[in-house]
């Protein structure tokens, strides 16, 4: 695939990845520089995910994935989780129909069981009533592992397997990526983690084998239109060569 096959033309005047991922980091740094509670750098967090999303669809980007609890954070203190929690579940309830009416898809990947019923069912409810919208597809990573989801895959595709509906020898790289949580959908050209630190966290494994990785020292809150626009020059600059040769032929 070559760089224009994977990015579309942007109202922007330049070329825009098709599907962009987020590590949205920093929040609590965000919080400690300010001698503010790490609570509070989730709110404003949450509002730099407003903008983002506001400014990947003006953009023309398709899909945006952003991770937004890993299956991991469990492990922060029982408050921390209350806060996060408190704070998903505000999000949909006041920003679900601003989302719908400006178009976007929401699509939820990561474990669904053991989640608490009603966080469940607002994820749900989103998913139902944006489900035909076509504007921007917003990918939220909830209780979201890499790892867990390439597990989860390999389950689906044995209980197939013992049903009889599928040969093993059946099953290869393409077949194995249709029992991913969101099969449907295009790796991402673009991940960005914010923060300043290096590493996926388990975020998005399979999916992220050929995307080209930006990493930004914005703390997340501070994101905005302008850190997004600059990623995307960065995304714009590399070459993409899949395991082949550069695309002029020069070594
Ligand atoms: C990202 O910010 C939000 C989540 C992981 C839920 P952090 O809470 O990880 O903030 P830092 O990395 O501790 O600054
Ligand atoms: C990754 O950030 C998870 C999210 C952004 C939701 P973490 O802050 O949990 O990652 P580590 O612990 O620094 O690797
Ligand atoms: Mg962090």
């Amino acid at each position: 695939m070559s760089i224009s096959e994977a990015t579309m033309p942007a109202a922007a005047g330049f070329e825009v990845p098709r599907h962009v991922a987020i590590i949205m980091d920093g929040n609590g740094r965000w919080a400690a520089a300010r001698g503010l509670p790490r609570g509070e750098g989730h709110r404003r967090g949450v509002e730099a995910l407003r903008r983002t999303v506001r400014a990947a669809g003006e953009l023309g980007v398709g899909i945006l994935t952003i991770f937004s609890f890993s299956a991991e954070n469990w492990s922060r203190p029982a408050s921390e989780i209350k806060d996060l929690m408190g704070l998903l579940r505000r999000f949909i309830r006041n920003d679900l129909a601003e989302l719908h009416r400006s178009g976007v898809c929401v699509r939820v990947i990561g474990e669904r069981k053991g989640l608490d019923p009603d966080v469940l069912r607002l994820l749900e409810e989103a998913e139902q009533l944006t489900q035909a919208n076509d504007r921007l597809t917003l990918v939220v990573a909830f209780n979201y592992g890499g790892r867990q989801e390439i597990a989860r895959a390999a389950r689906r595709a044995a209980a197939e397997v013992a049903a009889g509906r599928l040969k093993p020898e059946d099953i290869d790289e393409e077949k194995l990526a249709t029992f991913l949580d969101a099969p449907d959908l295009p790796a991402p050209d673009l991940l960005i983690r914010t923060s300043g630190e290096q590493r996926l966290s388990n975020f998005l494994l399979w999916q992220v084998a050929y995307s080209e990785l930006v990493f930004v020292p914005t703390f997340w809150p501070d994101f905005d239109r302008a850190t997004l626009e600059e990623a995307i020059h960065q995304y714009c600059r590399r070459e993409r060569r899949f395991g082949g040769l550069a695309a002029n032929g020069a070594s």
